[in-house]
């Protein structure tokens, strides 16, 4: 089997990006372990601070955030980074190529029940002369690299550099990502849904009908039966998605009218939805495919409709409809 770092240099990108993403990969092993020992660590349950977001922090953002931070200022290519623990993009230096948009550590919730977890993570040039704020607000066709690594049974990375996805599976015994599948295709039917149900009451018109039409299965007009799935970490669902297939969505709703949207533009919606493309499934707000979204801020939420190409053009239709 292949190593991450014999893929990589067999695939057309700057070494500078191949280095980064060696660096991106080292540091989630390192995550990987420190997740694996859990209460043996230490890194179990939450800090007394709050992030950006409004979410109380848990040990493991911080840790994971941390990690990530540090590994990234010593690797010499990434000029500042943007992160869901971090208020503000934080300046690493005057040289590298890149910008670095990460989620340290996906589905926190599921930390102190010992399930699925993840990192996100986003690549963007970084433009010349100084950096801000501003020089992150590139759509996500932008991205020149985008992954996630989830720590579950296995720990696995997904990459892509735009060359298709990637999949690699972290072997424990000496800490190298080797190739498990190198072309990772979305299977364009499904008859799996991932939503969180208890949000029903508070969706919009298109995702009330679009989601009651699958729950009445064969007697409705899809004339056919479907599963539901809900990990609670976006990882773990998208995981899925790239496995086998399904559609997954977290839609806007009404429940907090001054947050209509749960995940993050920059940090876990555009990689997902890259991620998704490049294996042939579709990925869209409803109304708008994800990566063509000019980012307005940092930490900007979205709607987030991805999977299955024909079942996302089905769900798309329904909020193509005036209701
Ligand atoms: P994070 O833990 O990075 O804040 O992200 C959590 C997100 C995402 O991973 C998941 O899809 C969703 O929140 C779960 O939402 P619910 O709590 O509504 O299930
Ligand atoms: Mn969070
Ligand atoms: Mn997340
Ligand atoms: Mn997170």
């Amino acid at each position: 089997m292949q190593t991450l770092a014999q893929t990589l240099a067999n695939q057309a990108i700057p070494a500078s990006l191949a280095q980064l993403l060696q660096t991106l990969a080292s540091t989630s092993v390192a995550i990987s372990n420190a997740v694996r020992r859990g209460a043996l660590a230490g890194v179990l349950g939450s800090t007394d601070h709050e992030n950006v977001q409004g979410e109380t922090q848990k040990k493991l953002d911080v840790i994971t955030n941390e990690m990530l931070k540090e590994a990234l200022r010593a690797d010499g290519t990434v000029r500042a980074l943007a992160s869901e623990e971090e208020d503000f993009p934080v300046v690493l230096g005057d040289h590298g190529d890149y910008l670095v948009c990460f989620d340290p550590l996906d589905g926190s919730s599921n930390i102190d029940i010992n399930s699925l977890v993840g990192t996100i993570f986003s690549v963007l040039p970084a433009p010349q002369g100084e950096v801000s704020e501003q020089s992150f607000l590139q759509s996500g066709r932008h991205q020149v690299a985008a992954g996630y690594v989830l720590y579950g049974p296995a720990t696995m990375l997904a990459l892509t550099t735009g060359h298709g996805v990637q999949l690699y599976t972290l072997d424990p015994q000496n800490g190298e990502y080797l190739l498990t599948n190198p072309a990772v295709s979305i299977p364009k039917d499904t008859a799996e849904f991932a939503i969180n149900m208890s949000n029903q009451q508070f969706w919009e018109a298109p995702m009330q009908t679009y989601i009651g039409d699958l729950l009445l299965g064969k007697i409705g007009p899809r004339e056919k039966s479907f599963n539901m799935r809900w990990i609670a970490a976006m990882v773990g669902d998208v995981h899925r998605v790239l496995s086998r297939g399904g559609i997954f969505t977290y839609p806007t709703d009404n429940k907090n009218p001054q947050k209509p949207y749960k995940l993050r533009l920059m940090y876990e919606a555009n990689p997902m939805s890259l991620l998704v493309e490049q294996a042939g499934g579709k990925s869209s707000t409803g109304y708008q495919d994800i990566l063509d979204i000019q980012p307005q801020a940092i930490h900007q939420r979205v709607a987030v409709i991805l999977g299955s190409a024909n079942e996302v053009a089905t769900c798309l239709e329904y909020h193509a409809v005036d209701y």
